[in-house]
């Protein structure tokens, strides 16, 4: 009986070493680093391409990139993210050669853009944004933007500060996220003149479908239909203060969704945050302005065109 306590005891130190050797050499070595590897491809910027690039830059990177100190893309402290994650910053992404990405070739921004690996081979974890699945005429258009004469991109020497992830986020960077993979082919760009797929392209491409899912853990960025309650609501973020925001069911079901929504009322709602007969929509829902009538009407048609998903979700209340 005592031997095999101490077999037991012994076992268990051992494990408890082994963890604690993981630990150890995971918080050591930080967030994993990768082979970059080159994408030889020069953009080609036109006025066209600068105003495509600064709507999406607009809605897709401001939020989180632009500083309310400098008026600029320097970057900041994010203050939404969730706590476990660590305290992180976003970059400057002026065109500052030393800060910003003023030394950054168009194929190095395009493959950060789309796999998620930092010029230097540092993985960005899911707080910053990736573009897997938008057409390669947009991601052009977006790099177009950032090395336009936009005040907003212009070089601002602010200096870059170093995030500070946590231990999960360096074991869950480690384990479970993973760059995603360089796409071979080429992504063409949706048939405007098609409702549900334009539609479909801008529900997917401006992440629409990730914050409106059951969770950003089970979110598949590849393949978003696949994500667990594919836009049936119920995902908990965060607003700047810290509260709980839960987000609706946008599927059509005709209880829990928007199903009995008009195509007016979801315009006014994602355009302006106006809701009839309710307060106004709230951070981290922010008001699409940059989207025309038509695109905003092209997600309505295509949400309404899923599977009804049946999810009651209770509007977050704050207390003021
Ligand atoms: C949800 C917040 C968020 C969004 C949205 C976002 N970013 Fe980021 N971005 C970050 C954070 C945080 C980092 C730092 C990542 C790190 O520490 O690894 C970053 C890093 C970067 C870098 C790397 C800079 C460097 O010096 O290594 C570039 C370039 C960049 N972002 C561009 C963009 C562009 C372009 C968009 C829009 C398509 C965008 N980001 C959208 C948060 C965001
Ligand atoms: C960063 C996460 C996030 C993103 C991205 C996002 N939403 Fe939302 N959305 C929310 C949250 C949270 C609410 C609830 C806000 C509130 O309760 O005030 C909301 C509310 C809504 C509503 C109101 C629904 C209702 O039942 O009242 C609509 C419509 C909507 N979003 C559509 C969209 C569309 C379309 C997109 C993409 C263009 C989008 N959202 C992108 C988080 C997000």
């Amino acid at each position: 009986m005592k031997k095999l306590l101490k077999i037991v005891g012994i076992t268990l130190l051992c494990i408890v070493l082994i963890l604690f050797a993981i630990f150890l050499i995971i918080n050591f070595r930080g967030i994993p680093v990768y082979e970059t590897q080159a994408v030889n491809h020069t953009v080609i910027s036109t006025p066209k391409s600068v105003q495509r690039g600064k709507k999406l830059a607009t809605m897709l990177c401001a939020g989180c990139h632009m500083s309310s100190e400098t008026g600029k893309l320097t970057g900041k402290l994010m203050l939404d993210g969730p706590p476990e994650f660590g305290e992180i910053y976003s970059l400057n992404i002026t065109q500052d050669k030393t800060y910003g990405i003023g030394n950054w070739t168009d194929g190095e921004l395009i493959y950060l853009l789309r796999t998620g690996i930092r010029k230097n081979g540092a993985y960005a974890p899911p707080y910053m944004a990736k573009l897997p699945n938008m057409a390669d005429e947009d991601v052009d258009a977006i790099v177009s933007f950032l090395r336009s004469d936009d005040p907003i991109v212009s070089a601002d020497p602010t200096p870059d500060q170093e995030s500070k992830p946590s231990f999960l986020t360096k074991f869950l960077c480690t384990v479970a996220f993973k760059p995603f993979p360089m796409p071979d082919q080429v992504i063409a760009m949706p048939d405007t003149t098609n409702k549900v797929e334009l539609g479909k392209y801008l529900a997917l491409n401006l992440d629409c479908f990730s914050c409106h899912s059951a969770d950003f853990k089970t979110v598949d960025y590849l393949m978003p239909e696949n994500s667990k309650g594919y836009f049936g609501g119920g995902n908990k973020l965060l607003n700047m203060e810290g509260d709980v925001m839960i987000t609706p069911n946008l599927t059509p079901d005709n209880e829990t969704g928007i199903g009995a929504w008009t195509e007016g009322q979801f315009v006014k709602a994602v355009r302006f945050g106006i809701v009839d007969g309710q307060e106004a929509l709230r951070y981290p829902m922010m008001p699409y302005t940059q989207l025309t009538q038509k695109e905003a009407a092209a997600i309505f048609t295509y949400l309404q065109s899923i599977p009804p998903i049946s999810n009651k979700v209770e509007r977050s209340i704050i207390e003021q």
